[in-house]
């Protein structure tokens, strides 16, 4: 049975594990000196131009780690949504490496506005607080909305006309690029961030995510943080190996573009059923929904999801690269035999 619980639960886009297989033969120089990693670093010259640096890690809070060490001193604070996955998913891993403090702040679906920003400015040069040097904003974000590139661009020119720089972390990139119909450069680097951690395993990878450096002035220190944050792959060829395979013939786009049209599909499944809410805008591919709470188990018992709010009932549903009309038709069924 097809999970709906997280683009975690589904395997390996048969590809990717192809491409593995082949690197599988002979052997390379490790830690990053090998042929397949100057290849996968060429193919993210080829999306966003020769000017940028990359370091290929092996998960997502592993790439916001090393995005915001290397944007950071230890006084400094990142600004984040209050449903940041680096505010309250990653069991402090970021501040624990980087010694920074996160400020929550409140947010629209995830999306966060310059004028809840603007009130931090006032720390700027005052040693008794933390000093406001990175905001970080996710795309798609944690609740499965997209920020439109103008939305990118007033948060980019907010902070960089305040001394500021800007993270994004992009796990779901490839379902917010979709989405917007463009092409990453455009709402990434042309968008003014300056570090970007671009996801790849819920979208079909085995393992493997980037940090993208657009300001490679930040990446200075990158070959010592990139062993120091435990992130230097010995073996990397079969990270990067994934990563040229994904890049290629678009797969990236076909697995998000089947994501989000079946999150659409699950959607319009669920509008139809009794005392049932959709909370969001479905606009990338995870559904949040408020479900009748004696309705919740049972449903649990046939295809386990998680509750990410138990006093308003809210469940959240998230669809995968590689979910068929017929899984949603499955769930579907189930959800309509218990509510
Ligand atoms: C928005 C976002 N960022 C980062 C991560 C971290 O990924 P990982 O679990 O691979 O560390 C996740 C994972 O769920 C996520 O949803």
């Amino acid at each position: 049975m097809k999970s709906f619980a997280s683009d975690n639960n589904s395997g390996v886009h048969p590809n990717i594990m192809e491409a593995v297989k082949k690197a599988n033969s002979g052997d390379f120089i490790s830690y990053g000196d090998d042929v397949y990693t100057k290849k996968a670093k060429e193919k993210f010259q080829e999306l966003f131009g020769e000017d940028i640096e990359v370091a290929f890690v092996l998960t997502g809070t592993a790439a916001n780690v090393l995005s915001l060490a290397n944007m950071l001193k230890p006084f400094e604070a990142v600004i984040a949504a209050e449903s940041a996955h680096i505010y309250e998913d990653e069991c402090g891993a970021p501040e624990r490496f980087t010694g920074c403090k996160i400020i929550p702040i409140k947010h629209n679906c995830g999306k966060i506005k310059t004028d809840d920003i603007e009130r931090f400015l006032d720390s700027i040069g005052f040693e008794h607080h933390s000093q406001p040097k990175v905001i970080s904003i996710t795309q798609a974000t944690e609740l499965g909305c997209v920020y439109k590139k103008r939305e990118i661009e007033k948060i980019t020119d907010f902070a960089h006309k305040n001394g500021l720089l800007v993270h994004m972390d992009g796990a779901r990139i490839a379902n917010a690029a979709v989405t917007l119909n463009m092409d990453f450069k455009e709402f990434t680097k042309d968008a003014c961030v300056d570090v970007l951690s671009f996801g790849g395993t819920k979208n079909g990878l085995m393992m493997g995510e980037a940090v993208v450096f657009f300001n490679k002035e930040l990446a200075e220190n990158i070959k010592f943080l990139h062993k120091q944050t435990m992130q230097l792959y010995s073996k990397m060829r079969f990270v990067s190996a994934q990563f040229i395979e994904y890049l290629s013939n678009e797969l990236w786009k076909k697995n998000a573009q089947n994501a989000n049209n079946m999150a659409k599909y699950l959607s319009e499944k669920v509008k139809n059923l009794k005392n049932t809410e959709i909370l969001f805008p479905v606009e990338s591919n995870e559904l949040f929904v408020k479900l009748p709470k004696e309705s919740i188990e049972k449903i649990q018992q046939e295809s386990f999801f998680y509750i990410v709010d138990k006093k308003n009932s809210t469940a959240r549903w998230v669809v995968s690269f590689d979910t068929k009309k017929e899984d949603i038709e499955n769930f579907h069924s189930i959800l309509k035999k218990h509510i």
